[in-house]
């Protein structure tokens, strides 16, 4: 059967020119407020998604209750006890969070997150090399929910369509913050979340962010995000590149070695360069380490 998706409508750039400027000074490695265009975007509605997450398979869905402390251990996440459909649909009651994976599995979705990102493409190229692995998710969440303190593996850029949320965002590539073990299990399969303490806080940078404005994340730059009194709809375009992929390697090398009882590696703000330990790990690998 063929799934039939609104049509994508992007009359402009996603991203204004400010924007790009913008993120050409902070890519790869520095977080930056950003402006966006897709603000009323038909495929960004409340009922678009509804029909978008039950066209998309479970695996690619994931929600739960959002009022969350700060700190959450992956298997102590609450229920809603609702489905998916009606999670969504009744999202400005039901004190939930919401996400929709990999949406660019649906033809339409493809489209908008190839357009965004094919205007910021020359300045990643620039930056860490080829732009790997698009994918684009979708954030819904209730009034006042919590994203707990966690990291992800991709460049990222959030861009806020509906709603407010602030999302504070912290240093990557802090050992304090993120512990090489938390790097190498994360990288081996671990869960996102991160354990919290208070007096990280000030570390942070707490970007505030209504429709139109947009947020560069990088590569396991630890964040969490607190919602707003509204419904917030984000919207996050994301890729890898070489870089990010060799520091995952390079983690993984790291985690291979410290189970043996060997001495790891410092993982470079350059892991792409690090040719040695990445071909040393793909040997491993091969050999079934
Ligand atoms: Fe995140």
């Amino acid at each position: 059967m063929t799934v039939h998706s609104p049509i994508a409508v992007t009359p402009g750039p996603v991203f204004p020119s400010e924007a790009r400027t913008a993120f050409a000074t902070a890519y790869p490695d520095r977080s930056t407020r950003l402006t966006h265009d897709l603000v009323g975007h038909p495929l960004l509605t409340v009922a678009s998604l509804a029909a978008l997450a039950e066209r998309l398979p479970a695996s690619s869905v994931e929600y739960n209750l959002g009022k969350l402390p700060l700190g959450v251990r992956a298997e102590d996440t609450p229920s809603n006890g609702l489905s998916l459909r009606d999670t969504i649909l009744t999202i400005e009651t039901n004190g939930s969070w919401a996400v929709l994976k990999n949406v660019e599995q649906d033809p339409a979705y493809r489209a908008l997150l190839d357009a965004a990102l094919a205007e910021l493409e020359p300045i990643v190229r620039a930056g860490t090399g080829a732009m790997l692995n698009r994918e684009a998710f979708i954030f819904l969440s209730s009034p006042g929910s919590i994203t707990p303190f966690h990291m992800d593996p991709e460049h990222n850029i959030l861009l806020q369509i509906m709603g407010r949320k602030t999302m504070t965002v912290f240093p990557a590539r802090d050992d304090i913050l993120v512990p090489p073990q938390q790097s190498e299990s994360f990288h081996n399969g671990g869960h996102r979340n991160l354990v919290w303490r208070e007096d990280f806080r000030a570390q942070g940078e707490a970007v505030a962010l209504v429709p139109g404005d947009a947020v560069h994340v990088p590569v396991k730059a630890p964040h969490f995000v607190e919602n707003g009194p509204a419904v917030s709809i984000s919207l996050s375009v994301t890729w890898r590149s070489e870089r990010s992929v060799a520091e995952g390697e390079l983690h993984s090398f790291n985690a291979l070695l410290r189970g043996r009882g060997l001495p790891i590696g410092r993982v470079s703000a350059i892991p792409e360069k690090q040719w040695l330990r990445r071909f040393a790990y793909r040997v491993m690998r091969k050999l079934g380490a």
